[in-house]
């Protein structure tokens, strides 16, 4: 039989779980907001399992995300995962912008009063996260077939799925909705009781993780008469970077040596500053989109995280939403344990978007003043350059972009 279960969970439990099983809060998704929310929910002690369909390899090894949110390394560090964050993690005080051939700082921390990033990949805190899940012994099952939710609008709602080869029938008080874009969660509320608001853009980033030393020691976001880049990094030796691209681009179509030359035609500043090339180990196109599904609620089904709300990736704020939609919603549902109140439940939605519609206006934002529209229109390329020029003239406009790209504090009431 092929193994399910996480591999801290004993063998045997396999054999023992029941066809039909019964858990207070059952997780679709172990992305960062499943698997935030189960370790919140454990905190509180509540129970939950989370039922995901790929394998802990591919859910660990899948390159994402990089930059945290003070909120985000605030929640680690205060929920008891963040120990190798502090170790590995890179605080960034601040990042720049290139444009007409020079790069441009933003003193984040000094216009925000001490915010800042920290550099730690979205793969890296989903490995905490997991390691922090097994060590609990709850469930947490990979590779889960055939996953649906039902019976949404009764007090005992049922997450069906198979692992294994054997059915199994989920009972539970409430189901949280963490399985991202493409999950079978959002799809499940009727059209009627759902309402998306959508925008796609009509390019993509060509993402490659190279092994060179990073060149700068923060980031540097680039607009080009070629397009958009951006240079990032994972550790003191792993560099990260993207190119704007198709939105349907083939990533193999690259050769190595147009990767390379098309980063340093769109990154390389007149003070001689460029990302220094080595071999390319990871390559991947991600298309772009700004997306919300409102209410974030159907009945007893929580929507959070990409489930929910996509932006693009010129804000880094996709995993910090989902982060903040997790926090919001353990806090809601431990509130209902603990005194039977529903009101903060009832709230969850309505105060999630508020947030999300804030990042939302801030990635759209950044997105069209970095990237170069289809046909490139040279107009807009003055405009962008014009926004670019004040931007970097005004302390009040510096700063209103450092506050947004920090981010404000995580909220959960
Ligand atoms: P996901 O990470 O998508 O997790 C959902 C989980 O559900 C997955 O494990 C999936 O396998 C599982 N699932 C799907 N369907 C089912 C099903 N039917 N049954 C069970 N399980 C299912 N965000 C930032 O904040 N900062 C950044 O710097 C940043 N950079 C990015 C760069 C790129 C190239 C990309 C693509 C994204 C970036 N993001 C960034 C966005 C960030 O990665 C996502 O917002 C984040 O992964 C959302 O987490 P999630 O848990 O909601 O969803
Ligand atoms: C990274 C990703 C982003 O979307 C971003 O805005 C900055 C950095 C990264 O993967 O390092």
């Amino acid at each position: 039989m092929r193994r399910c279960y996480s591999r801290t969970v004993p063998a045997d439990l396999n054999y023992h779980v029941p066809v039909t099983s019964r858990t207070q809060v059952a997780i679709v998704g172990a992305g960062p907001a499943g698997l935030m929310l189960g370790h919140l929910l454990h905190r509180q002690g509540i129970d939950s399992v989370i039922v995901e369909n790929r394998s802990q390899q591919h859910v660990i090894e899948r390159v994402r995300a990089g930059v945290l949110e003070q909120g985000t390394v605030d929640l680690m560090n205060e929920t008891g995962i963040g120990q190798r964050l502090e170790r590995e993690g890179l605080r960034h005080d601040g990042f720049f912008i290139a444009f007409n051939g020079s790069r441009h700082r933003i003193d984040m921390a000094a216009l925000t009063g001490g915010r800042a990033i920290t550099i730690y990949g979205q793969n890296e805190v989903v490995k905490d996260l997991i390691e922090a899940r097994q060590a609990t012994g709850r469930p947490l099952v990979f590779e889960a077939e055939d996953v649906s939710v039902g019976g949404l609008r009764t007090a005992a709602p049922i997450v069906r799925f198979t692992a294994g080869g054997v059915a199994h029938e989920l009972t539970c008080d409430f189901i949280g909705g963490c399985d991202g874009f493409h999950g079978v969660c959002r799809p499940s509320i009727p059209d009627a009781a759902i309402r998306v608001f959508e925008r796609v853009y009509p390019f993509g980033w060509l993402g490659i993780l190279a092994e060179a030393p990073p060149s700068s020691s923060e980031l540097v976001y680039s607009l080009h008469e070629r397009g958009f880049a951006l240079f990032s990094m994972r550790s003191p030796s792993i560099t990260r970077l993207y190119l704007q691209c198709a939105h349907d681009e083939d990533a193999g179509a690259w050769s190595d040596e147009r990767i390379w030359s098309e980063l340093g035609a769109r990154l390389a500043t007149s003070d001689g500053w460029k990302p220094t090339e080595g071999p390319i180990v990871q390559r991947g196109v991600t298309g772009m989109r700004s997306f919300v599904a409102e209410p974030m609620r159907f009945g007893r089904l929580f929507l959070a995280g990409d489930s929910a709300h996509i932006v693009p990736p010129t804000g880094a704020k996709g995993l910090n939403l989902a982060m903040a939609d997790v926090y919001r919603l353990a806090f809601a549902i431990a509130e209902y344990y603990r005194t039977g109140r529903e009101r903060l439940l009832d709230l969850y939605s309505e105060r999630a978007l508020r947030r999300t519609w804030r990042a939302q206006r801030f990635s759209f934002w950044m997105t069209s003043m970095l990237h170069r529209d289809d046909g490139g229109n040279p107009f807009d390329y003055r405009r962008q350059i014009a926004d670019l020029e004040y931007l970097f003239s005004s302390r009040a406009a510096m700063t209103s972009l450092a506050e947004s790209y920090a981010g404000a504090p995580f909220e959960n009431r």
